[in-house]
């Protein structure tokens, strides 16, 4: 690698540390030294077809070629009405409208505020109030952050943020003390009703949750009936339910959405990451007839959306991977080679320990490390277990995502893989492979 005094500096991200990347191809990537590192994580598990895929780069220059952006309120185009098409097929239900934006923060603010102009349309002024989870992670802008259970980012803008009520995570690991696996979804729903009761009905416009929870949490699915429960409160009190499937939907989870495994529709959704694989930022927010058509009859128009919504281009890399995906099959592979993938990493895993448990749907795979299986106790945070063993891994050519403060939002060592859909039985072993030797040397470090 070359030296790092002579790097500029950019991004906040202490780029003078990190090694320049040369090229992708598949389920590899490779920096300017050619030291090679195979994509276990899909970057922020984003990268849902590999990278530098010749069919989406196809369609991605065919449409450069002719116009990489028509505004959005002067042109629609074939690119985003056959996006539009393929996603509204794919979610099924009652699902109508779509919004484009850049990133899974900005399709979670649309989707917050389409529940604001929802309530504002059908005359109900006073539902402002949203409801939230701890140990979430719903984005950067300020909107989304305020509903963002993540004490470590949320900081340095307390004082500023939107006043929001946060009820418990679902997590069947670490459930609320004294509350067993059969009582906890009913305790779980039980928490929302009271939270809306003092908060008053006629105040709270949405629920707001990951259906699995991300980086927030490393990987928790909700427990079984968890969504059907918390929905059937929501309808009870005219509440909407906002379902943040920014990096559990599109596929990831062996479902197209997440929640489809729950067999629930929310009443709005936001995608992004996986959506359009990385090759250029889409995000998106879907939203039902039930909330779009009041809307749409007193306003016209959503008051919601950026100068690059729609973007063509985006869009055209949207719809090649959502064809890939569907031409490949991609959506059973994930389901069904995620389950047996899980599995053997469960059993490879098991002399450990420090590996409290192994979980996830689909190709979303979370693995907590604990100081004990017996105990669960988390380690302490200046150990920094998580990032040790992502350094360890990408210094043996492995990508991984570490994340921490799962358990209380300081303590806590989580590592999510979430490899790309199309990755093969041998990228997955090595995947694998490579995790257990970086494992070992961080827990043999000690
Ligand atoms: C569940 C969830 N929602 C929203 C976001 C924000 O997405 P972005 O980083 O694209 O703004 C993320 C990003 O990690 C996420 O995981």
């Amino acid at each position: 690698m070359s030296t790092t005094a002579r790097r500029p500096r950019g991004g906040g991200f202490g780029i003078e540390r990190l090694p320049r990347i040369a090229y992708g191809k598949g389920s590899y990537l490779y920096d300017e030294s050619g030291k090679r590192y195979l994509d276990g994580s899909g970057g922020p598990a984003a990268f849902s077809v590999g990278h530098a895929h010749p069919e989406v780069n196809e369609a991605i220059m065919r449409q450069l070629e002719r116009v990489a952006c028509a505004y959005r309120y002067l042109y629609t185009s074939s690119a985003l009405e056959e996006l539009s098409a393929v996603l509204l097929q794919l979610c099924g239900g009652d699902f109508q409208q779509i919004i484009y934006s850049g990133s899974g923060s900005e399709a979670m603010e649309s989707a917050l505020k389409i529940a604001l102009q929802y309530y504002s349309a059908v005359g109900l002024m006073r539902k402002r109030h949203f409801i939230a989870r701890e140990r979430s992670w719903h984005g950067n802008t300020l909107g989304v952050l305020s509903l963002s259970g993540f004490a470590q980012r949320r900081r340095a803008f307390e004082g500023s943020l939107l006043e929001v009520s946060f009820i418990s995570a679902a997590n069947e690991y670490r459930p609320p003390p004294d509350v067993g696996a059969e009582g906890l979804v009913p305790y779980l729903a039980a928490e929302l009703e009271r939270c809306i009761q003092q908060a008053g009905p006629e105040t709270v416009a949405a629920f707001v949750f990951e259906p699995v929870v991300g980086a927030a949490g490393g990987v928790v699915p909700a427990p079984a009936g968890y969504a059907l429960a918390m929905q059937a409160v929501c309808r009870k009190h005219d509440v909407l339910m906002i379902a943040d499937e920014v990096m559990c939907g599109s596929g990831r989870t062996g479902t197209w959405r997440a929640l489809e495994h729950d067999g629930i529709e929310p009443d709005i959704m936001a995608i992004a990451k996986g959506l359009a694989g990385g090759y250029i930022p889409l995000g998106a927010t879907l939203c039902t007839g039930r909330v779009a058509n009041p809307i749409l009859e007193a306003d016209g128009v959503f008051y919601t959306g950026h100068t690059f919504t729609g973007h063509t281009a985006a869009c055209a890399a949207g719809l090649a991977v959502q064809r890939l995906i569907k031409r490949e099959g991609l959506l059973e592979r994930v389901r069904n080679k995620g389950a047996s993938f899980r599995h053997e990493l469960t059993g490879a895993l098991s002399r450990f320990d420090e590996v409290g448990d192994v979980r996830g749907r689909g190709y979303f795979i979370g693995i907590e490390f604990v100081r004990s299986r017996a105990t669960r106790q988390p380690f302490v945070r200046e150990r920094g277990l998580s990032l040790d063993i992502g350094a360890r891994a990408f210094a043996g050519g492995l990508i991984c995502y570490p994340g921490s403060g799962n358990v209380d939002g300081a303590l806590g060592d989580t590592i999510i893989l979430a490899p790309p859909y199309n990755a093969s039985d041998t990228e997955l072993e090595e995947v694998r492979d490579k995790l257990i030797i970086a494992i070992e040397g961080a827990l043999g470090a000690k």
